[in-house]
C-alpha cells in the first residue's frame, strides 16, 4: 500500500526521505519517487520497481543545505505501476504525493483538460497538484489556494504538496487516510503515512485527524480542521519500538490484516465497478474466446478461494468450471484441453507447485490467467494474463486479508464473464454489483463483535477436535475457518460440508467435538440447521454463527442482518479469522510465526 514521507530540514534531505520510505516498504508499492525543493529549485526523481532503482538514480543529487522534500511509494491502483504514474506528480511549479482516493477525479480532470491542461499520468492523484495551481492563479496566496483546492476534493485522502513560490513550506491534508508530522530538537519537520519512518528521527509527532489540512514551515506548523478553524498540535512522545509501530497498534500482522480487509477489499473494488458491468482493464475479453470451461488450481487458502469460485462461476457465469490441489494435479498426468481457461491463484506468486501446474498448463497450449497479490512475481511473469488482488504486504503467516480480496476478484470476475457470455440478466447483474459495493462494510471488524469472540474463545482450548461446518460456498469458507486454527492453534480441525456430517464424522459427536456452524440466512438455512440439529441431539458443543437466533447452539456469535449470503460469507469470514487469533493468543502461540509454517512456499 502508498507510503508517504516528507521533511523539512537542513540534513540530507535527500537520504531521509530515502530512509524514511524504506521503512514503508513493508507496506508493499511497485514504484517510488522524491521531490525536493532547494534553493527555489526542484529535483525529483522517480523508479519503478523496488527502492534500490530510486537510490541509484539519485546517487549524483546531493542536498546539503535548507530544503523541502516529499517522498511516495505507491502500490498501483489507479494506472499502472510505470514512472509517469509514480508520485511526486508536478504541475507548471509544484508536486505533489497523495494516498487514497480521489473520487471525484474524473470530473475534475476533465474541466481541468477543457482548459487546457495536459495531463502526463493516469493516476486520480495528479488533479489535485493541476487543481491547486489553477487556484493559485485566483488566489492571494499559495495556502489559499490549497485551502480551497481541498474543499473541491472528494474521497480520502492524505496529501503533502510543494510549490516553488514557498521555499519553505509543506502543505498537508489528511480525510479518510493516516498522516502525522514529527518534531525534534533540532528544529526539523517530517510527516509520514505511519510511525515507522520517524522513529529515531522525531521526538515527539501529532497524528492527524480527518478533516485536518494546513502547512509546516521553518517557523511555524499551522493546523486547521475541517470548519476552517485553527487548532492547537497535539503532540506526544513517539514510539521507539520499530516492530511494534508497523503493527499500526495492533498486538499481530494477523490482527492488523483481518482489520484492514475492509480497506483492501475496497482497492481491489476501485475503479472496477461499473453500473451494469465489472471493468477489468487488465484483461482482454478475447481471453475468453473460445472458453468452455474454467480449471482452477492453487494450494492452501488460495485453493479455498478458488473452491469458493467454482460456486460463482458456475452460478452466475453458467460456465463450467473445476478446481485442483496444485500438488496433486501436478503429477496425476491430467487431461487438458484447448477450450479450457487455466487460472492458478496466489497470494505470493511464487508457490513451488502451483507455478508448475502454470507452465503444465502453458506447455499443453491452453490460456492461462494468474489471479495474484505480487506484481512481477513468478506466476504473473509467465501467465497470459494476470488480476492483482491489492491486498498490500501480507506478514503474518497465515492467510487473511489476501483469501478476502481473492474471493471479492472470483466473484468480480465470475460477473464479468456473466456479461461476456450474456448469462445473466442485466438487473441481476446490477444487483451483484451494488452488493459488492457493500462487501467494505460487512467486513469492518466492530468492538462489539471482536470483544464476543475474544470472550468465547477461552471456551474452546482443549476438546478433541473442531468441525468447521458449512454447505454451498460455505463450505470452502468452512474449510477455510479449520486452515486457519490449525494453522495458528495447534489444534486439530476439519472443514466439512454439513450436510455430510451424517456419513461418517458425526460418530465423533460428544461435548469435547467442537462444532462451527455457518448458518447464513439467505441460503439453505433450514437445511443447515438441520444439519447442526443432528449434531446437537449427539451432544456435539455448537457454536453458530448466523444473523438469525439458533436455540440449539451452545454458543452464538450473531452477525448482521443482510439481503444475500454473499455478504453473510464475508461477515462470517471475518469471524472465523478472529476466533482463531482469539484462541492462538490465549494458547500463548507465536501467532504471526506458527510452528512448522513459510510464508511463501517455494519448494515441492
Ligand atoms: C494459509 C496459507 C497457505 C497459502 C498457501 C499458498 O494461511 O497462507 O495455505 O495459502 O501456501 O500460498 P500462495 O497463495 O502464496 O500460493
Amino acid at each position: 500500500m502508498c507510503g508517504i514521507v516528507g521533511y523539512l530540514g537542513k540534513k540530507n534531505t535527500k537520504e531521509i526521505l530515502l530512509d524514511g520510505l524504506k521503512e514503508l516498504e513493508y507496506r508493499g508499492y511497485d514504484s517510488a519517487g522524491i521531490a525536493v525543493l532547494q534553493n527555489n529549485n526542484f529535483s525529483s526523481y522517480k523508479a519503478i520497481g523496488k527502492l534500490v532503482n530510486l537510490q541509484e538514480k539519485t546517487k549524483d543529487f546531493i542536498t546539503d543545505s535548507f530544503a523541502v522534500g516529499i517522498g511516495h511509494t505507491r502500490w498501483a491502483t489507479h494506472g499502472k505501476p510505470t514512472e509517469l504514474n509514480a508520485h511526486p506528480h508536478l504541475g507548471e511549479s509544484s508536486y505533489v504525493v497523495h494516498n487514497g482516493i480521489i473520487e471525484n477525479y474524473a470530473e475534475l480532470k476533465s474541466e481541468l483538460e477543457a482548459n487546457g491542461v495536459k495531463f502526463l499520468s493516469q493516476t486520480d492523484t495528479e488533479v489535485i497538484v493541476h487543481q491547486f495551481e489553477k487556484n493559485l492563479k485566483t488566489s492571494t496566496s499559495a495556502f489559499e489556494a490549497f485551502e480551497t483546492t481541498i474543499s473541491e476534493l472528494k474521497g480520502a485522502y492524505a496529501v503533502l504538496l510543494v510549490t516553488k513560490g514557498e521555499n519553505e513550506t509543506i502543505f498537508f491534508a489528511k480525510h479518510g487516510s493516516p498522516m502525522l508530522v514529527g518534531i525534534n530538537h533540532e528544529d526539523e519537520k517530517y510527516f509520514a503515512s505511519s510511525d515507522t519512518p520517524l522513529i529515531g528521527q522525531a521526538t515527539d509527532v501529532n497524528y492527524f485527524e480527518d478533516g485536518d489540512y494546513g502547512f509546516v514551515s521553518k517557523s511555524e506548523i499551522a493546523i486547521f480542521s475541517k470548519d476552517g478553524k485553527r487548532k492547537k498540535p497535539q503532540f506526544s512522545k513517539i514510539s521507539t519500538n520499530k516492530l511494534s509501530a508497523q503493527k499500526d497498534g495492533y498486538r499481530f500482522f494477523m490482527e492488523k490484516e483481518i482489520y484492514e480487509q475492509s480497506d483492501v477489499i475496497s482497492d481491489t473494488l476501485m475503479g472496477r465497478l461499473g453500473d451494469d458491468e465489472i471493468n477489468f482493464d487488465e484483461l482482454d475479453p478475447k481471453l475468453f474466446d473460445g472458453i468452455n470451461e474454467i480449471k482452477l488450481c492453487a494450494c492452501g487458502t488460495s485453493y479455498h478461494s478458488a473452491l469458493s469460485a467454482t460456486y460463482m462461476f458456475e452460478r452466475y457465469a453458467k460456465i463450467r468450471c473445476s478446481v485442483e490441489i496444485a500438488s496433486e494435479f501436478r503429477y496425476r498426468k491430467p487431461l487438458m484441453c484447448k477450450d479450457t481457461l487455466f487460472v492458478v491463484i496466489s497470494q505470493s506468486g511464487e508457490t513451488a507447485d502451483t507455478l508448475e501446474t502454470l507452465k503444465m498448463a502453458k506447455e499443453a497450449g491452453l490460456k492461462t490467467l494468474v489471479i495474484c497479490n505480487v506484481d512481477n512475481s513468478s506466476m504473473v511473469r509467465l501467465s497470459d494474463a494476470c488480476i492483482l488482488t491489492r491486498a498490500g504486504i501480507e506478514k503474518g503467516v497465515a492467510s487473511t486479508k489476501a483469501f478476502a480480496t481473492q474471493v471479492t476478484v472470483f466473484w468480480m470476475l465470475s460477473l464479468y464473464v456473466a456479461k461476456l457470455k450474456n448469462s445473466m440478466d442485466s438487473i441481476e447483474l446490477a444487483r451483484q454489483i451494488n452488493l459488492l459495493r457493500e462487501v467494505p462494510a460487512s467486513t469492518k471488524v466492530t468492538d462489539s463483535m471482536h470483544e464476543k469472540i475474544k470472550r468465547l474463545s477461552k471456551r474452546y482450548l482443549h476438546g478433541h477436535g473442531f468441525f468447521f461446518i458449512g454447505r454451498d460456498i460455505f463450505f470452502p469458507l468452512a474449510l477455510e475457518g479449520a486452515l486457519k486454527l490449525k494453522e495458528i492453534s495447534y489444534l486439530h480441525a476439519e472443514g466439512y460440508p454439513s450436510g455430510e456430517m451424517k456419513h461418517g464424522p458425526i460418530a465423533l459427536a460428544d461435548p469435547e467435538l467442537f462444532t462451527i456452524a455457518l448458518l447464513p440466512q439467505h441460503l439453505l438455512h433450514e437445511k443447515s440447521k438441520s444439519n447442526v440439529e443432528e449434531l446437537s441431539a449427539r451432544d456435539s458443543t455448537i457454536c453458530a454463527i448466523s444473523a438469525v437466533e439458533f436455540d440449539k447452539a451452545d454458543d452464538f456469535i450473531q452477525i448482521s442482518t443482510c439481503q444475500d449470503y454473499m455478504l453473510e460469507f464475508f461477515e462470517m469470514m471475518v469471524v472465523v479469522q478472529l476466533l482463531s487469533l482469539e484462541i492462538s493468543v490465549r494458547l500463548g502461540n507465536d501467532v504471526d510465526m506458527p510452528r512448522n509454517l513459510a510464508k511463501s512456499v517455494t519448494v515441492e
